[in-house]
């Protein structure tokens, strides 16, 4: 078989799943008491009662902490073993939400809701994944109910820029990636975020920077309006080796706030509004 952006990534993440089952810290919400990280947990507000489509929901971790929240929520991931990790620990923990299979691009015929949603939630690790910022914005608009919000949360693309990789000689992380660059990214690294002991055998992955002002720009295209844009001097995982890890499992820089880290922004469909003619997704 050829491969692929999506076949490389999709082996990747299938196989990064039992690893994560294994890394990750379900504690608490096993224990009933699971928790968005403190960036999303202050911005999202209230979600009982609200129907939630989380894109790119991995193993579902953050999908059923929405639904013990109270929300009515559907997960989605183009990984079958993530899928299938998902619903067990819906069974498992007796919550009600839904997890559907497919490809990101595919969901509007995957799953045939259009404008049925009040929130669009993705977050931590999710756009770096797509070769199309402009089509992502349309199905993020395509499933919005009119007047319902999308809410984003990931890492900065500025610092995108540096990784550990080029550190300097003092420690921080140097030059990687141009801001500005626009083919993929293409990696062969076996390691793992969640897991420094693991090694995985897919090791091949594309990954696509997109700047800020292209974000924007796409969701604005998709006929939505942007409520908010905040840049964060935290992130909820050790991006680079310098972070220091504070209490309330936000990652910062140990001196002067030298890049922002991580980014999120609130978009509205507008209660009264005729999407833009659009392409097909
Ligand atoms: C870093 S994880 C997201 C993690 C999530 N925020 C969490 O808390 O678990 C990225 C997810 O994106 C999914 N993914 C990557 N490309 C995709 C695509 N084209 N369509 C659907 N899902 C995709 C992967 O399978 C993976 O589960």
């Amino acid at each position: 078989m050829t491969e692929t952006w999506q076949t490389a990534n999709r082996a990747n993440w299938d196989e990064r799943v039992p690893v994560h089952l294994r890394s990750y810290n379900l504690a608490p919400l096993r224990a009933g008491r699971g928790r968005l990280h403190p960036i999303e947990e202050a911005e999202l507000g209230p979600v009982a009662g609200l129907r939630i489509l989380h894109l790119q929901c991995h193993i579902g971790s953050d999908t059923l902490t929405l639904a013990q929240q109270g929300a009515d929520v559907t997960g989605l991931d183009f990984s079958e073993p993530a899928i299938a990790a998902a619903r067990a620990l819906a069974a498992e923990l007796n919550l009600n939400a839904r997890f559907v299979l497919s490809d990101l691009y595919a969901a509007p015929q995957t799953l045939p809701e259009p404008a049925s949603f009040d929130r669009v939630f993705t977050t931590w690790g999710t756009i770096y994944w797509l070769p199309d910022i402009d089509a992502w914005a349309r199905v993020i608009a395509h499933f919005l109910k009119p007047g319902g919000t999308f809410y984003f949360a990931d890492g900065h693309p500025t610092a995108y820029v540096f990784d550990d990789e080029c550190a300097l000689p003092d420690g921080r992380p140097g030059y990687f990636c141009p801001y500005f660059h626009q083919d993929p990214l293409i990696q062969d690294d076996p390691r793992d975020y969640a897991d420094p002991t693991a090694r995985l055998a897919n090791t091949r992955t594309y990954q696509y920077s997109h700047p800020i002002s292209r974000i924007v720009a796409a969701l604005l295209s998709a006929g939505l309006t942007l409520e908010f844009l905040h840049e964060h001097a935290s992130v909820p995982w050790r991006m680079f080796a310098q972070l220091v890890e504070h209490k309330d499992g936000l990652y910062r820089w140990p001196d002067k706030e030298w890049l922002p880290l991580a980014v999120s922004l609130r978009a509205r469909r507008p209660a009264t509004d005729t999407l833009p003619a659009q392409d097909p997704i």
